[in-house]
């Protein structure tokens, strides 16, 4: 493997549980040619299998568990301890399943990215793939964001759709939809790393240029 350059950003990853997108983006980040490189790589379940994954690639892991904390500010707090540790450009959320605080999302404005498994503004929250089938959605998808204080409501940069098919579960598409965030979220941490997709206030700036809509992947 080819040794990284010291001053690539330094990408630290969050997850909770099996850490599929984890695997993707270890996957592209450890290409030749990716400008970034993961330094971590955090759980609040100890049990995760994406620790399991970041140990496969040789990647240092912390955990964070929940359980024994009795508030989400002592939480927030070492969580946050931890990830300062290794000082990171960019925080990833992929499958990290905690509803993070005011300050914690604070202090990581700018540098926090999310993926959420629907088209937002549509279904935040739990259940994505279920809502969509009950309100007979044909177009369903999943949506990478700038972490804000508004619960999945940070300002979107890129979706990529799917299709809803006659028959389909939430399982079924479910693992479509997954197929599409293993595409789209290298695609995103990759531009961040270059250093084009900034956060201004709510305004996602790419190239030093408002976007006016996301990025939209098709089929
Ligand atoms: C992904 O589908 C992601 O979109 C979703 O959790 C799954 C994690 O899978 N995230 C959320 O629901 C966040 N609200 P993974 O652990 O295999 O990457």
């Amino acid at each position: 493997m080819m040794a990284h350059d010291v001053t690539e950003p330094r990408i630290l990853v969050l997850a909770s549980g099996a850490g599929t997108n984890l695997q993707s983006l270890i996957d592209a980040t450890t290409a030749r040619d990716f400008p970034g490189r993961i330094v971590a790589v955090g759980c609040n379940r100890p049990q995760a299998v994406a620790l399991e994954r970041a140990a496969l690639a040789g990647i240092e892991t912390f955990t964070v568990d929940h359980t024994r904390y009795d508030s989400r500010e002592a939480f927030d707090g070492r969580l946050r301890a931890e990830i300062d540790r290794y000082a990171p450009d960019l925080v990833v959320l992929a499958g990290f399943m905690r509803i993070l605080t005011t300050d914690f999302v604070r202090a990581f404005h700018g540098r926090m990215l999310n993926i959420h498994p629907s088209l937002l503004p549509k279904y935040p929250g739990l259940n994505t793939h279920r809502r969509a089938l009950e309100a007979g959605d044909r177009l369903h998808g999943v949506s990478i964001h700038f972490v804000t204080e508004d619960l999945d409501g940070g300002p979107v940069i890129a979706q990529a759709e799917v299709t809803v098919q006659p028959g389909d579960t939430a399982e079924s598409l479910a693992e479509r939809v997954q197929q599409r965030e293993h595409v789209l979220y290298p695609i995103v941490v990759r531009w961040f790393c270059e250093g084009r997709l900034q956060l201004a206030g709510e305004q996602v700036l790419f190239d030093g240029e408002p976007l006016p809509q996301p990025f939209y992947l098709g089929e």
